[in-house]
C-alpha cells in the first residue's frame, strides 16, 4: 500500500480509486501569513523559497494571496482526479480570464463545447505522422542559428534560446520566417510577459481600458504581434496551395469544417506563444544543470558525437539521443517551464479528505510534486540517468507532469520534446557550456517560470 501524508483526523487508503472517508475536513492546513496579504510577501520575494514551505502541511494545502484563497493539490492521485476522473468539476475558470486578453478563445483558454470542437479539429495535425517530419526543420534552424555563435564566448542563453525557439515556431507554423517577424513578435512577447508577471497584472488586475503604462504597453505589443499574424494569414489566403506547414495542415484537415477567421487567429497566436517560451526555458534550465555537472555534460556530448560523427545534428538522430532527451526531461522535473497550472471548482469538491468549496482556485504544482521524495530518490539532485523505462513505469501517473494531463494535456508535447532534444544536441555538439555565475537569478512566476534577468554562460568550442 502506498502511504501518504494525511491530517490526523482523516485517513484512507489511496491504492483504490475511491476513498473510504472517515471524515470530511473543512479547515484546510496551510501557512497563515499576514491579514489580507496572506503569503503574498513570501510569494513575490522568492517563489523558490516559498514553495519549499508548502509540502510541510500535507498533500492539500491552502494559502491566501492578496485576499484570495488558493488550494495546492500535491498528491498524484488527487491530481489525476482533477485532470481526469472529476474533470467536469474542475474548469480553467477565472484565473485564465486574464490570459484570454492574449490568447482569446484559443485552445489553452477555451472551455466546454468550443474547446472540445477545437481540440478535435486540431488534434489530427499534431499526430506523429504530421509532427515528426518537422524534425528536419528544427535541426536545420538550430544548425543555422548556432552557426552564428562562431567561436562562442559569453552568451545569454535564455534570450538566445527564446529567439531560436520563436524562429522554429514561425518556421513550423508558417513554413518560413523573416528576421523582422522574429524581432517584432519577440519584442512584443517580452513586453507581454512583463505585463503578466507584474504583481498587479496577476493578482490585482486593472481593466485594460485604464490607461496605466503597463496596459498601454500591452495593447501596443498585442497590436504589433497581431499585425504579423494577420499579414501571414492574408498572404496564405491568396495562395492556391495551402502549404505543408502547420498552418497548411490546420487549414486543410480532411473532413473538418474550416475555422472562422477570429478563431484561427486565436489558435495561431496560442500555438506561437504557448510553445516557444516554454521550450526556450526548458533548454535554458537544461544548460544550467548540465553546466553544473560537467561529467554528465561530457557523457551527453559523447552520445551526440557518436551519432553525428562530425556533421550537424539531423532530425533522424532524434530517437537515438536518449541521454540528451533525458537531460531535458530531468531539467523539466526540477524547473518545469510551466511550474503550475490552475483549475477552479464548479461545485463543492472532495479531495484528499477535505471539502473544497465551489469557485475555489486549485493549483496543480509540477514544481512541487516533481520534487517529492516519495516518488524521486534524491529529489533535489539533477540525475538524468534516473529516467530508465523501468523507473518511468514505476512512477505514479501524475508524479511527473510537465505537460499537464488528461484531455487537456499539451497538444505540442511531442514537438517540444523533439525541439528540446535536437537544439540541445546541436548546442552541445559545438560547445562545452560553463557557468559564469554560480547561482541562478531570482525566478519569477508568471505564465511560465522565468529568470528575472539574463543568465550568462561561457561557450567553449569542443
Ligand atoms: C517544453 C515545452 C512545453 C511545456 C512545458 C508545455 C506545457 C504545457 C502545459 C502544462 C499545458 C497544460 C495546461 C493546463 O492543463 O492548464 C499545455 C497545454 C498546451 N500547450 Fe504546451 N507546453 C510546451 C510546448 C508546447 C508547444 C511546442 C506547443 C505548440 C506547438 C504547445 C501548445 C499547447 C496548447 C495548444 C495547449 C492547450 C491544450 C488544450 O487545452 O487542449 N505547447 N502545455
Amino acid at each position: 500500500m502506498v502511504l501518504r501524508f494525511v491530517s490526523s483526523e482523516v485517513s484512507y487508503d489511496n491504492t483504490k480509486g475511491s476513498m473510504a472517508l472517515t471524515n470530511l475536513q473543512k479547515t484546510l492546513p496551510g501557512p497563515k501569513g499576514w491579514p489580507f496579504l496572506g503569503v503574498a510577501p513570501m510569494f513575490f520575494k522568492n517563489v523558490m523559497e516559498y514553495i519549499k514551505v508548502l509540502p510541510q502541511y500535507g498533500d492539500i494545502v491552502e494559502v491566501t494571496i492578496l485576499g484570495r484563497k488558493i488550494v495546492y493539490i500535491l498528491h498524484p492521485d488527487d491530481i489525476e482526479r482533477v485532470f481526469i476522473t472529476d474533470r467536469e468539476n474542475f474548469v480553467k475558470g477565472t484565473l485564465f480570464e486574464r490570459t484570454k486578453l492574449l490568447l482569446g478563445e484559443g485552445l489553452v483558454t477555451s472551455e466546454g463545447e468550443l474547446w472540445k470542437r477545437q481540440r478535435k479539429r486540431m488534434a489530427p495535425s499534431f499526430q506523429p505522422k504530421h509532427i515528426d517530419p518537422f524534425k528536419d526543420a528544427i535541426a536545420l534552424a538550430a544548425t543555422e542559428s548556432l552557426e552564428e555563435f562562431g567561436q562562442g564566448g559569453v552568451k545569454n542563453i535564455d534570450s538566445e534560446m527564446m529567439a531560436l525557439t520563436l524562429e522554429i515556431a514561425l518556421r513550423i507554423l508558417f513554413g518560413t520566417s523573416s528576421g523582422d517577424d522574429v524581432e517584432v513578435v519577440g519584442d512584443s512577447f517580452t513586453e507581454i510577459s512583463d505585463f503578466f508577471a507584474s504583481a498587479t497584472g496577476g493578482f490585482l488586475p486593472l481593466p485594460l481600458w485604464v490607461p496605466t503604462p503597463g496596459n498601454l504597453r500591452f495593447k501596443r505589443s498585442f497590436a504589433q504581434m497581431e499585425q504579423v499574424v494577420s499579414r501571414i494569414l492574408q498572404e496564405r489566403k491568396t495562395q492556391a496551395d495551402p502549404g505543408t506547414d502547420l498552418l497548411g495542415l490546420l487549414l486543410t484537415e480532411d473532413g473538418m469544417e474550416p475555422m472562422e477567421e477570429k478563431q484561427l487567429r486565436d489558435e495561431i497566436r496560442t500555438l506561437l506563444l504557448a510553445g516557444h517560451e516554454t521550450t526556450a526555458l526548458g533548454l535554458t534550465y537544461t544548460a544550467w544543470f548540465l553546466s553544473g555537472h560537467p561529467e554528465i555534460q561530457d557523457a551527453v556530448a559523447e552520445e551526440i558525437q557518436g551519432l553525428t560523427k562530425g556533421g550537424p545534428v539531423e532530425g533522424s538522430h532524434y530517437e537515438d539521443l536518449t541521454l540528451c532527451r533525458n537531460a531535458f526531461k530531468e531539467a523539466m522535473r526540477l524547473l518545469p517551464p510551466a511550474p503550475v497550472t490552475a483549475r477552479e471548482t464548479v461545485e463543492d469538491a472532495e479531495l484528499g479528505g477535505y471539502r473544497i468549496p465551489a469557485r475555489r482556485v486549485v493549483i496543480l504544482s509540477m514544481i512541487l510534486t516533481q520534487r517529492d521524495p516519495r516518488w524521486f530518490d534524491q529529489p533535489e539532485e539533477f540525475r538524468p540517468e534516473r529516467w530508465t523505462p523501468e523507473f518511468e513505469k514505476s512512477l505514479p501517473r501524475f508524479a511527473y507532469f510537465p505537460f499537464g494531463g488528461g484531455p487537456r494535456i499539451c497538444i505540442g508535447q511531442r514537438m517540444a520534446m523533439m525541439e528540446g532534444t535536437l537544439v540541445l544536441a546541436e548546442l552541445l555538439r559545438r560547445f562545452r557550456i560553463e557557468r559564469v555565475e554560480d547561482k541562478l537569478p531570482k525566478l519569477i512566476p508568471s505564465l511560465t517560470l522565468r529568470p528575472s534577468r539574463p543568465i550568462p554562460f561561457r561557450l567553449i568550442p569542443r
